[in-house]
This record gives C-alpha cells, structure tokens and sequence, in this order.
C-alpha cells in the first residue's frame, strides 16, 4: 500500500474524531494549506528544524489567529489520538502562522511525521484541528546512502546512456512503502517499470555542483509489483557536462556521466530493505547520439531498445558500469522543481519554402515542443526553434548566437511521439524540415516548462496596454525561472545573472511565491563566495570570472531582503547574514575613504553600469552607490536578526558612504550628479543617498530629463527598476503613467507594436543587428511590474509587518485609468484590490485576508471628502474591523470591505 495520510482506518477515524472536535470547536475558522518547508507533504526534508506554515479560513471581520497548537507525530495513529509524541507546541499564545521553526525532539532521517495544527481565534475560542498533513525526512545521516555512483565505463563520456537493472519482490512479504532517493550529474530519468518516477523535468536541476548536488525523492510504491520489476536510468548532460556559455566553452566535467539510485522497500511486516545502483548495473548507449542544452537533442528511433526499462529485457550485450564517484554534498531536494505547467497549440502552419514547414506558437515560449512523426524508415526530421522569422518566412537563429536549437529525429518508419529529455528551447516558431509529406498543425505541442513556484498575483485593468506589458513580463518569467533566474533562455548563454535578477525580485514576488526559490539560489551563490568575501556575476557560478560588478554581485544582500519583505522569511536572512556581510566587508576593503569603484585596471571601464541604457551613466559612481545600499539593506537585516552592534556599525558606515557619494560625485554648480542621466538621479534617490535638501533638486533633475526625453526611459537595467516608482513618489505619478502609456521608441509599449509577447533585452532589439547581444526573452526591463503592483494595484509593503501580515492600500489612479484588479495569494490567504473611479466617486473593493490587516491610504481624500465603508460614514460611527489613526489613515482588520469617496 502506498504511503498515504487518507488510509481507510484514518478516514473513519479522522471522521470520529472531526466530529468529537467539530463538538469541542467553538471557533467557525478553520486551519489549511499546511506546508513544510514551503511544500505540501514534501519528501526528502533535509533540514533539522524545517519550517512549517498553514492558512487559516475565517470570513468574520477581524479574523485572526490569536494562539496555535501544532502535533507532530511518529505515527498516524497516535496523530489521530491526538498524541505529539514529536513535538506539541502545547497552546502558544502568538499571530504567527509562517516560518514556524519545528522546536521538537530530534527528528530522525527517512521517518514519516505526520502533523496537524489547530489555531485559537480573535475571540479566543479554538479551531478544530487541520487535516493531517505529512513530512518525510532526507537521508540525514552519513552512512544512509548505501549506492554507489555509477557510471559508463567507456570513452565517449558525453554521450546519453541507459542503465539498468532488475530485482525481484517476494510474493510472500507484501510491500507497503517504496521511496526512491535519486540524483545524477548531467541530468537523468528514472523508470521503474517502464513508468518515470516522479513527474519532475530536468533533475537533478542546477546547483553549484563542485560544491552541493540535489537528489530527488519518490514515492514509487505504486509503480512497483511482486515478481520481477525493472529499473531503467536515462543519462544526459544538460547543465553539468554540456558546456555553459559563449560557444558553450565552460564545462563543469567532460563526463562521464554518472547516476546514483537508493531504493527504500518497506514492508508490511515492519522489515526493510534497499535496491541501491552499483557493480551489478549495466549500461548501454541510449538513442539520443547527441544532447546539448544549448544546441538541441536528436534521437534515432532505430536506436530504440522496446523494454530496456522493463522486467525480462535481454541485456547480454550491455556492459558493466563502473564505479565512480561525486565529491560534493549530495543534499536534499530544496529547489522547487521543474514541472510542465500548461500546453500552448500553434497558432498557424505555413511552408515558407517547399519542405520547409513552419509552426507559429503565438507566444515566445519556453520549454520544447512534443511532435508527432510519420515519415519513412531512415529519413530524418529537423526542429529548429527561434524568437523570430526572416522575411522570407523561414526561422531566423541569428540571435542565438552558437546555440543549434534542433531537435533531430531520425524515423523508424513508425508513428513516433516524442520530446527531449536534454534541452530546452526559448522560441516562438518552429521550422520542420525533412518531412515528405505536410504535416498537420496538431502535431506539434509546445510544452512550457518553469520552476513549479506558484504564480500568486494577478493584475488586471481598465487600460489594455499595461494589461499586455504586465503579460509579457509574466511570460518573461515563465521562461526564466529554471533552477536558476537566467538572463534568457534560447541563446548559448542562460546564466543566472545577479543583476537581472536583483532588479526584477520585487516583480517576480508579485508574481510569484519564491521563498523556497530564493532559498535555493542563495545556497547556489555563497556556495562559490569567494574567500575574500566577493561573489559572481553568475550563480551558480560558471563562466564569468569575479570578483562581481556593482549592481550584480549586491544580489547576494538584496535577494534575502526581498525574500524577507515579501515573505516575511527571517531564516533567509539569518542563514545568509556571513555571506552578505563578507560581500559588504570585501567592498569596505576595497574602498578608498567610502568610495567603492569596481576597477580591473580597464581604463574607463567600471563595471557592467547601468547595463543597455539609451543614455549611458558613468560607471564610476555606480560602484559606491550599490556600496551604499547593501551596507544600509544590511544595517537593517542586522536589527532584524538582533545583531544590534553590526545594525549600528552598518547604519554609521552606510551614513559615511552617502556623505562621501555627496562629495566625490554631487556636482554643486550643475547641481547634478556625474552623466546627469535618469540613472544618475534615480540611484541616489531611490537607495536614499542624497541629503534631504537636495532631494527637490535631484527630483527636479530627473523630471527635466524625462521630460527632455518626450516623458520616455533612457535607462538601463539599474535605472528602469526605478524611475516609474521614484516619479510616482515624488509628486510626479501622472508622468509615470504617461512613460508606460509610450509606444514609440524606448519604452515597453513599443516592444509590444513590434510584437512582443515577451520583454525584450534592448529597448530596440528590432532595429539592432540580431547576431550578438539580442534575445527576445530577458525579465530585467519588465521589473516596472513592482510599479503597477505598488501604484495602479495600490498593493505595498509594510517593512515593519513583512511578508503581507500587514500590507499597505494604496490605490493610485491616472490619466484614464478607470479600474484595477488585483488579487494575491499572500501566506494568510487571498488578498483582494479591486477599484473603480467613476465620475466624483472613488470605489475599493477591499479583501485583507485572516490574520493579516491594511493600512488603506484613499487618494484624493480631503477636508470635504465624505469617506464611507459599507455606506456608512467612517469616522462618525463605529464600523466593524476598521479603526482610524491620527493621522486619519485607516487601518481594516481581516475580512471584505467597499470603500467609497465623494
Ligand atoms: C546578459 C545580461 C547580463 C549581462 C551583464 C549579458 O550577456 O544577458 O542580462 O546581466 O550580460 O552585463
């Protein structure tokens, strides 16, 4: 019987006792979403004391969670009795319901917890108890891996290769639970019984490999029979031995290959036992010839051995693997995985050329498509993917520079359905090429593949042109969230980009829920810290040399700060505070009187600046001002910590820093900044750099530049996360709203007249020359998304009271905009924005999830404006769930509200 938490004992028992609590239970609210280490009933938990959170439902006005009591258990049964014999929290009095550290006894590895919560309510009166929800623990100690890394044992390392192996399950001792712990370096497939275990894609996913390595970890127990049963691994290289970068020159290993399986068979009868990979596999070559991340996979279906991965296949001609080994920490799964996460059909079929047949996605896509075949014996089809077309219709590859992008199969005359296993493309079109006969427009589906993180905001309005910008940076994000953020995904480069990604985080956790993404991509960047304390530019780190330029290598300080205000994760912090301080330390030792100037002795050159801007901003001062705002981010990540002395030293140095910026770069009798550029202005504003009596200036200085600029950006990377949010904070929103509004040149309605179904990586990737520097696909332009958020949704962060516990309302309306709709799933639940302007009246429809409460800020309220909820004036009566402050503001507990003003 498979591991399940629903067993037909515990449905009637459960029922028995839901009922007995639905007695006790004086509260309506209930407790749900329970997750362990940001997962539902996660496998393979490789932390001591994981985290573990729940959502409570209430409607009731007011809502919250005033005390809590979590049971973890060893077995279901003394669960279902009500027994913590793990850990019972007993009654805590606390509002916490996320990132609660497990604080019980030792937990052991590859045991089973099962665990419920129950929560006491605003009135004090408890919940019933959550259905039960379950963890299991990684190999946690040194000794559980009983495998052995296997691996080909001849030359031709690179190439893909099956492994197998068959055992045998005695009739007589009925199983009852089969976990399966897996991990290879390239990437690999695992089948038991010809079926994959597990639906995750591109396993073991992308860590810094020299260092840590993930398995992956399967409840197989279904896929498993007594008798004879087979295990079949398919081996391709992918990220570690494919080779990264320009002309894919940077390989982590020339291979082999290698593969490593531990099989956990449980028994009824309360025994255990292990498959494991080693000696007794063999190997053989599989029928992909060729597999490249960059350049595609092909796959020769006469190659095909049918059931190599089943029970009873003569492997007499296969060879014996050999031993190998793997000198990192092979850890648990902590990345989200991979996973197919919706079909896109094409949406036209044209034959440009004779022969030459080509499928329009209608969408810059990211994934690989899955074809269907029929041509004869021997003949070999081609699938080569692109961004873009030639104007003969033909697909244009120019703009991935090295990277191949073709699948190739050749066909056994059969009707074969096939996908890659080892690549993946960025692309909108897809030319076939090798068919006798037309195909149909059916038989091509594209897949779209992304790290399984949920998407939990959605935004829409009244003007049709955010909706569309908004679109495509969503899509700009499906199609970089692998293992790691990457610049782009269809050329020979797809690295995880520090400065890409630390611009657009603010954007990307609107959109998504990342906690455990960010997690993951820490550990990938302070595993290859450098000593002296300084980072990559890419992480995991590969191909790009360091130490990492300003603007890139803050990521390492920014991403947990932007993980903490928008998930309230303070373990982010905690567990990379050495890391962010060694980075802070190697640009204090770096610097000369507080001024920071990445310089590698290339007169002139200080870093990537302000990276694709129209108008460049000297370099130079960029390195102090991200100097600056790490070392302040970092001051404030000390106090939340409690590291009260680092918190001081921080916010001294970082005051020191600004003065120094001031002098070394404020130019008194211009009365700007060295460029005089948007860039130039927005950074010291923005980080709080310039001292406040200058702040009118430097306001001025960039809305003269705007202006100049026809209300267009001209900024780069660095720039464009800012200069919408710092118009719109200074009294200047209407040309915020006019800069998106833009559909000429630069601006991110233009990309979409051109096109664009994604956010390019130039303003004016149409009209530079393809081959270089051009993908359609890079998330950095589209970090305004924190804007739309902020202001037209009106949805902002409360630092005080991260991660949505509190939350600020304030709606922004402008030019014609009449409406905006926002919802996002925050860690207490559904958080709903919905506004409507309407002659003289200001409509909010308001939804602040349980637990959790808003600051709502109206606009345009004054002295005569009459402020009403529900109809009822606010101020002059008492209404439920809602206070007034001092400062007249209104603060709205938990539940749904309609805000009116006249
Ligand atoms: C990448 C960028 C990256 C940059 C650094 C480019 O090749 O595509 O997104 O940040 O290099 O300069």
């Amino acid at each position: 019987m498979k591991r399940t938490i629903t067993s037909t004992v515990y449905v009637f028992t459960a029922v028995f006792f839901m009922l007995m609590s639905c007695q006790q239970a004086k509260s309506p609210a209930t407790v749900g979403g329970l997750k362990c280490e940001f997962r539902e009933n996660p496998l393979g938990i490789d932390r001591v004391n994981p985290l573990l959170q729940w959502k409570i439902n209430d409607e009731r006005r007011g809502a919250c969670q005033t005390a809590y009591q979590i049971l973890v258990a060893s077995s279901l049964e003394l669960l279902e009795k009500d027994k913590g014999d793990v850990w019972d929290s007993g009654k805590t009095e606390s509002d916490k319901s996320v990132h609660i550290k497990y604080d019980g006894s030792e937990l052991l590895s590859q045991k089973d917890y099962y665990w419920k919560v129950r929560i006491w309510d605003k009135d004090g009166e408890a919940s019933q108890w959550s259905e039960t929800s379950l963890w299991e623990m990684g190999m946690m100690d040194e000794g559980d891996w009983q495998a052995q890394w296997i691996a080909r044992s001849e030359d031709d390392p690179g190439r893909s290769a099956y492994m197998r192996k068959e055992f045998s399950l005695s009739t007589d001792k009925p199983l009852k639970n089969a976990l399966v712990y897996v991990s290879g370096l390239g990437n690999y497939v695992l089948y038991i019984n010809g079926e994959k275990a597990g639906n995750d894609l591109l396993t073991p996913g992308w860590t810094h490999y020299p260092e840590r390595l993930e398995y992956q970890v399967y409840d197989v127990t279904d896929l498993l029979s007594a008798g004879e049963n087979a295990l079949g691994a398919l081996l391709g290289n992918m990220w570690w031995s494919g080779g990264l970068g320009w002309k894919g020159g940077n390989k982590y290993s020339e291979g082999p290959l290698k593969f490593i399986m531990q099989l956990r068979l449980d028994f009824e009868d309360g025994s255990s036992t292990v498959v494991v990979s080693d000696e007794s596999w063999k190997w053989t070559d599989s029928p992909i010839w060729e597999d490249h991340i960059y350049d595609g996979e092909k796959y020769d279906a006469n190659l095909e051995l049918p059931g190599w991965n089943n029970s009873g296949f003569d492997d007499s001609a296969w060879s014996p693997v050999k031993i190998a080994d793997y000198e990192g920490k092979l850890v648990g799964p902590f990345a989200p995985a991979m996973k197919y996460q919706m079909d896109i059909e094409p949406v036209a079929l044209t034959e440009p050329v004779a022969g030459e047949y080509v499928y329009d996605m209608g969408q810059n896509m990211v994934g690989w498509a899955k074809v269907k075949v029929n041509a004869p014996e021997g003949d070999t089809i081609k699938f080569r993917f692109a961004e873009l077309l030639h104007e003969d219709g033909t697909v244009a590859q120019e703009n991935l520079r090295s990277a191949d992008a073709t699948d190739m199969i050749v066909s056994n005359g059969e009707e074969i359905i096939w996908e890659p296993k080892f690549t993946y493309h960025g692309f909108r079109y897809v030319q076939v090429s090798g068919l006798k006969e037309k195909p149909q427009k059916g038989d091509i589906t594209g897949k779209v593949i992304y790290a399984d993180q949920p998407f939990v905001g959605h935004f829409e309005c009244s003007n049709d042109l955010i909706n569309n910008i908004n679109e495509n940076i969503r899509w700009g994000q499906r199609g970089n969230f692998y293992p790691a953020p990457t610049d782009c995904p269809q050329r020979d480069e797809r690295l995880g980009w520090m400065g890409d990604a630390q611009i657009f985080a603010p954007t990307a956790n609107f959109n998504m829920y990342l906690d455990q993404y960010w997690t993951k991509w820490m550990f990938d960047i302070t595993d290859g810290q450098d000593d002296e304390g300084w980072v990559y530019d890419v992480n995991p780190p590969i191909v790009v040399s360091g130490p990492s330029k300003p603007g890139w290598g803050d990521a390492v300080v920014i991403i947990p700060w932007m993980t903490y205000r928008y998930f309230g994760d303070k373990r982010i912090i905690k567990e990379n505070y050495d890391g962010m301080k060694a980075w802070v330390e190697y640009m204090r030792k770096e610097s000369n009187n507080d001024i920071y100037v990445w310089d590698e002795g290339r007169e002139g050159w200080y870093g990537y600046g302000d990276w694709i801007a129209v108008e460049p901003t000297p370099g130079k001062p960029i390195g102090t001002a991200y100097y600056f705002y790490s070392t302040k981010l970092l001051s404030k990540m000390a106090k939340i910590i409690g590291k009260t002395d680092d918190a001081q030293m921080y916010d001294d140095l970082s005051g020191r820093i600004a003065k120094a910026y001031q002098r070394e770069y404020w130019d008194p009798d211009s009365l700007n900044y060295p460029g005089k550029t948007q860039t130039a202005n927005l950074l010291p504003l923005a980080f709080g750099i310039v001292p406040e009596g200058l702040t009118d200036q430097v306001v001025q200085n960039l809305v003269n530049d705007v202006k100049e600029h026809d209300v267009h950006p001209t900024t780069g990377f660095l720039g464009t996360g800012y200069i919408l949010p710092m118009l719109s904070r200074y009294d200047h929103h209407d040309l915020a709203y006019e800069m998106i509004n833009q559909t000429d040149y630069p601006s991110w309605g233009y990309m979409i007249k051109q096109g664009a179904t994604t956010i390019w990586e130039l303003w004016n990737s149409d009209t530079e020359p393809p081959e270089g520097m051009n993908s359609r696909n890079h998330f950095a332009l589209g970090c305004i998304g924190e804007w739309i958020w902020n202001t037209l949704a009106g949805i902002n962060l409360c630092d005080e009271s991260p991660g949505f516990k509190q939350v600020i309302i304030r709606p922004r309306p402008a030019g014609d905009l009449k409406r905006a709709k926002a919802e996002y799933d925050t860690n207490y639940g559904m958080l709903s924005v919905d506004w409507e302007k309407s002659g003289d009246t200001f409509t909010l429809k308001l939804v602040v999830p349980p637990n959790a409460k808003a600051l709502v800020d109206l606009p345009d309220v004054d002295e005569s404006s009459v402020v009403k909820e529900g109809g009822t004036e606010i101020g002059t009566n008492e209404i439920e769930g809602i206070s007034v402050q001092e400062d007249g503001k209104i603060i709205a507990a938990a539940g749904s509200y309609i805000f009116t003003v006249e």
